[in-house]
């Protein structure tokens, strides 16, 4: 009857070309198929609020964010424009919604970003295509030369699981498995709560080569090529990247993994593009970063597991942090803090919380006595679950889920 009202309703609502629908999750493996509008608007307006209580940070006023709508994109985004006053323009992947069909959060993420941006006074821009793609870096190169001339900061925070090669249209597939031999581990299905063993067979055929070629450096190096070919980099103008290290458990299957290989190819990258920017003074650096609930990690096994225990332990000690407070501190300690406390490896860290000694000596006690029937207590298998819900709008405090929303909102610059 509930379902019957609800068809009704939206069939009123079709007819004069707006819809109005109460949408709830639907999961199916480590995905939701929905999102809601006024959840991932509410995320938006914490994450600003966050930004805000933190004052000032003396940074780039002109900032292009690449994968700008979910993540640590999206928080660098916001870090930048309420942070220090930044324009932006953001590039990202996402699905438009339509009548009926909510669209993916990071398109109500960034229609709530450029309102409020815009309701500050603030330039916000936004592209919706394949950012790895030859026609969507003229799209930008072309938005640029318009509206801001030349570019400060450029995030490079994409994370995608296909590339389409633009020179040879041939399409790449990464894959998340270890190389060499087989990893068994332990795992969880945060939904469930089951903790399981779970056996990865290692790369085979070009398994490496096209997860490098989808996760590596070539395409942020493809992008500074053609920014700066057209001269629209200031003087001294930086870019970042962002990469993960992470603890033993987790070693074999990301960073000595097929991941890691990628990963190490966007850290050699960073110093060919500084390379690239010496006569303009500009600089590359790679950001590590620590380990978050995000989509991307969601779909990578046994990083759920950790990252149930991570959040218990950090939590504890009064040192957890979200996308926002890592952007918030990479930008305003670091990258404009006047201490860029780079490793033996020349990277930005602010995954130095997370592999201090004491919480990965905690992880590893954990690590070995976690089964299913323990880990809600050992482990913040409730936070995990609730962030992940939040990614998509759901379960977000102060969000009334019984409440008609229209899930046909809009980008206002995409208008
Ligand atoms: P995410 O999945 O939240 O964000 C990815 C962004 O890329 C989205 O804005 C999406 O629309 C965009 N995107 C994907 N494919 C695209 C395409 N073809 N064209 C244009 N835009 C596209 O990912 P997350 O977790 O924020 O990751 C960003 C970076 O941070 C990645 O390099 C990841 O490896 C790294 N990282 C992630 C950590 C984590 O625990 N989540 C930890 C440390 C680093
Ligand atoms: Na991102």
């Amino acid at each position: 009857c509930w379902i019957e009202l609800k068809r009704i309703s939206t069939l009123f609502y079709q007819t004069k070309k707006i819809s109005i629908m109460i949408i709830e999750p639907r999961t199916r493996g480590f995905i939701c198929l929905t999102s809601h509008p006024t959840g991932c608007e509410q995320n938006v307006i914490n994450q600003i609020a966050h930004i805000t209580s933190k004052g000032k940070i003396d940074g780039a006023k002109k900032v292009l964010v690449l994968g700008a709508s979910t993540g640590f994109g999206l928080a660098s985004r916001i870090t930048s424009a309420f942070g220090s006053e930044a324009a932006t323009i953001g590039v990202f992947f996402d699905k438009q919604p339509t009548v009926g069909r909510p669209g993916s959060p990071g398109y109500y993420n960034t229609a709530a970003f450029e309102k409020h941006a815009h309701a500050a006074g603030l330039y916000a821009k936004s592209v919706n295509g394949d950012a790895f793609s030859n026609e969507i870096k003229d799209q930008v190169v072309q938005l640029i030369k318009e509206d801001l001339g030349q570019i400060d900061l450029v995030i490079y925070s994409l994370a995608s699981p296909v590339r389409t090669h633009p020179n040879t249209g041939k399409r790449f597939k990464s894959v998340l498995k270890p190389i060499g031999e087989v990893f068994t581990n332990k795992t969880v299905d945060f939904h469930t709560g089951a903790v399981s063993e779970i056996s990865i067979n290692p790369a085979e055929g070009d398994d490496i080569e096209n997860t490098v070629t989808v996760m590596g450096g070539e395409d942020w190096k493809m992008w500074m090529d053609a920014l700066q070919a057209e001269n629209l980099l200031s003087e001294g103008a930086i870019t970042v990247a962002y990469s993960y290290i992470g603890p033993d458990v987790t070693r074999p299957v990301y960073r000595n993994g097929t991941i890691g290989a990628a990963k190490d190819h966007l850290e050699a990258t960073a110093f060919a593009i500084t390379d690239d920017l010496k006569s303009i003074g500009g600089k590359a650096y790679v950001s590590v970063n620590k380990a978050l609930v995000t989509q991307a990690s969601s779909a990578i096994p046994v990083i759920p597991l950790y990252i149930s225990l991570l959040y218990k332990i950090m939590k504890a000690k009064g040192i957890h942090e979200g996308c926002i407070e890592q952007m918030q501190r990479l930008f305003s300690q670091r990258l404009f803090g006047g201490d860029l406390a780079l490793d033996e490896k020349g990277r930005i860290r602010v995954d130095d919380w997370e592999m201090r000694a004491d919480v990965q000596a905690e992880i590893a006690e954990l690590w070995k006595k976690a089964t299913s029937e323990n880990l809600p207590e050992i482990g913040d298998l409730q936070g995990y679950s609730d962030e992940f819900f939040s990614l998509f709008g759901f379960k977000v405090l102060g969000v009334d889920y019984d409440a008609d929303v229209n899930e046909v909102v809009v980008i206002p610059s995409e208008q």
